[in-house]
C-alpha cells in the first residue's frame, strides 16, 4: 500500500508517495522552499505544492516541527512563526488540500516511528531514544516500541541554555564549530538526556547522520549504545505516511 507523507522543516518541505511494505519512497521526493515567515498560510500553500505535484489524492501524513496533539492541533513553534500555535492543522491542511484525509504528527516522532519500524530501531526492545539535530533538536521515546509522543528533549537545559541552541547542527553551523567542539557539546547533551532515561539506545538522526563518522566516534562517556539513524532524510516522510495509514 502507498500512503503520501510530507515533511515540513526549517529550510525545505518535501514529500512522496510512501511504500508502506518496505518503508521506501515509491517515487522521487518533490521538495519546495519553506516559507519566511513559516506562517500557518504560507506552509500550507507549500504542501498543497508537494501534494499535487505527485496528483496524489488520497490519505496525507504531515510532519511539523513543533508539539502536535490529538493528529491535529499544534501546540508549540520553536522555530517556525507563532501563528502556528493553537492552529488546527488538520483542518487547515485538509482544506487546502480539497478534502483529504490528514493527520500530522511532530516530525521527530514521525522520523522516530520510521527509524523503529524500518531503520536503526528495528526490533528494539527497552527504552530507545530517537534525536533528530538540525534546524532544532527533536526527540522521539520508545518504550517497547511503543511511542510517548512531544518529548522535546531539545529543550532541556544545558549549562544554562536551552540543548537545542547548543548542539543542533544550525549551532554548529552558526557558531562555526569544529567537529570536535561540536562532539563535546552533543556528548554534554547526551549523559545529560541518558541521566534522566537511562536509554539502551541512541539512535542520532538528521542530516548529520550522513557525517556519523566525522562525531559519533568522538562521543564518550556514555553508557547507552549511540547508533545514526539508517532512514536519513527520508524517516519523516516515511514516518508521517504510516501514521497517516493508521489514522488519516
Ligand atoms: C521543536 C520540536 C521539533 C524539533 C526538531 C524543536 O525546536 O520544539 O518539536 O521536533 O525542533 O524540528
Amino acid at each position: 500500500m502507498q500512503i503520501f507523507g510530507v515533511d515540513i522543516g526549517g529550510s525545505g518541505i518535501k514529500g512522496a508517495p510512501v511504500d508502506l511494505e518496505r518503508g521506501e519512497l515509491a517515487q522521487e521526493r518533490h521538495k519546495v522552499l519553506t516559507p519566511h515567515p513559516a506562517t500557518p498560510d504560507g506552509v500550507a500553500d507549500a504542501v498543497k505544492e508537494v501534494v499535487g505535484h505527485f496528483g496524489w489524492t488520497g490519505p496525507v501524513g504531515i510532519t511539523f516541527p513543533g508539539v502536535v496533539t490529538g493528529g491535529s492541533m499544534i501546540r508549540t513553534a520553536a522555530n517556525v512563526d507563532k501563528s502556528w500555535i493553537d492552529t488546527d492543522a488538520r483542518t487547515l491542511f485538509g482544506s487546502r488540500l480539497n478534502g483529504l484525509p490528514v493527520t500530522v504528527l511532530n516530525d521527530a516522532d514521525a522520523a522516530g516511528v520510521a527509524e523503529m519500524k524500518f531503520g536503526a530501531g528495528r526490533d528494539r526492545k527497552g527504552t530507545v531514544i530517537v534525536l533528530t539535530l538540525g534546524t532544532g533538536i527533536g526527540s522521539a521515546l520508545f518504550v517497547d516500541g511503543a511511542l510517548v509522543p512531544n518529548t522535546e528533549l531539545g529543550h532541556l537545559e544545558l549549562g544554562g541554555h536551552e540543548a537545542e541552541k547548543r548542539a543542533s547542527t544550525k549551532a554548529k553551523e552558526d557558531h562555526d564549530l569544529t567537529w570536535e567542539h561540536w562532539a563535546r557539546r552533543v556528548r554534554k547533551y547526551l549523559a545529560h538526556v541518558e541521566m534522566l532515561f537511562s536509554p539502551e539506545l541512541f539512535v542520532i538522526g538528521g542530516g548529520v547522520s550522513r557525517k556519523s563518522e566525522k562525531f559519533l566516534p568522538l562521543i564518550e562517556g556514555v553508557t547507552a549504545e549511540i547508533v545514526p539513524a539508517q532512514l536519513q532524510n527520508n524517516a519523516g516522510i516515511v514516518g508521517a505516511a504510516m501514521r497517516a495509514a493508521t489514522t488519516a
